[in-house]
């Protein structure tokens, strides 16, 4: 296996806030790791840096054999790395499959191959029927599918989600999981950010645990889950089983 996303003593300062201290670890190319830790460990920080919205404080990142310090934003999604959000940034003045076929103009498809190709993929989700209204008019879990069907058009290599999944139906929930799979058979690589557990254990082929900034542990997901220093970063201290089947089954 080689590796795609490589960081190496990444960290990430707000003032006297340390979001992220020596965060080092790697991605394989075509998997899907999976990536948890309580509130405020650093999950959307880590992100946003990787991304180009915040430069890191210090360490290096390299995606695809190359250094990303400098790139934008938007330079990183063409070399294939891009991101959803945690909070929906639905395009709001555009229809919804307008919204989803800008992804594919910024690859440089017409505008037919734009709309055939944001049609199979509100297919693929089971969006087909709100292609031509607002996003105004949809609930949250929606928007989420959008961004991530927009940035799929950009085919990319490497995908970040984070927390794509909270507050899809269960149906919903399903058919994303069926996609991510499918697109990670075909070589997709994601980085899934979830506190859903069961979402976690379905998809991770390797899972990551922040907490404070840091890497907690980091392995094989069943494992990392049962790891001490993993519920102690959930509950603050070795708790009961029970109150660690409850956080696990949140
Ligand atoms: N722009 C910012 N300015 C100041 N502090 C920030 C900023 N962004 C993040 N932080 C701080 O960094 C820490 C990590 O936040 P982050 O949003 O990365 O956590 P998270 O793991 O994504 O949490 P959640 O599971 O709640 O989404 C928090 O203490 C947060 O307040
Ligand atoms: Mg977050």
């Amino acid at each position: 296996m080689t590796i795609l996303l490589e960081l190496d003593g990444v960290a990430k300062s707000f003032g006297a806030v340390r979001s992220l201290v020596d965060v080092t670890f790697a991605i394989e190319d075509r998997g899907i790791v999976g990536l948890i830790g309580p509130n405020g460990a650093g999950k959307s920080t880590l992100i946003n840096v990787l991304t180009g919205v915040y430069p890191p404080s210090a360490g290096a990142v390299r995606f695809a054999g190359r250094s990303l310090a400098g790139l934008s934003t938007a330079e990183r999604a063409r070399t294939g790395l891009v991101r959803t959000f945690q909070r929906p940034h639905p395009i709001l003045d555009l229809t919804c499959i307008e919204g989803v076929m800008v992804g594919g103009l910024c690859r440089g498809l017409s505008v037919a191959e734009a709309r055939r190709e944001a049609r199979d993929k509100l297919e693929l989700l089971g969006l087909a029927e709100v292609a031509e209204l607002s996003p105004r008019k949809l609930p949250t879990g929606h928007l989420k599918l959008l961004d991530f069907l927009r940035v799929l058009m950009l085919h990319p290599r490497l995908v970040l989600l984070d927390e794509l999944m909270a507050g899809l139906s269960l149906t919903e929930l399903e058919v994303v999981q069926g996609a991510i799979e499918h697109l990670a058979r075909n070589g997709v690589t994601f980085l899934v950010v979830e506190h859903l557990m069961d979402v976690i254990r379905r998809l991770s082929r390797h899972l990551v645990v922040m907490d404070a900034g840091q890497i907690v542990t980091e392995g094989e997901p069943a494992a990392v889950i049962r790891d001490p220093r993993v519920v102690e970063a959930y509950l603050g201290a070795e708790g009961e089983s029970t109150a660690v089947t409850e956080v696990f089954h949140a």
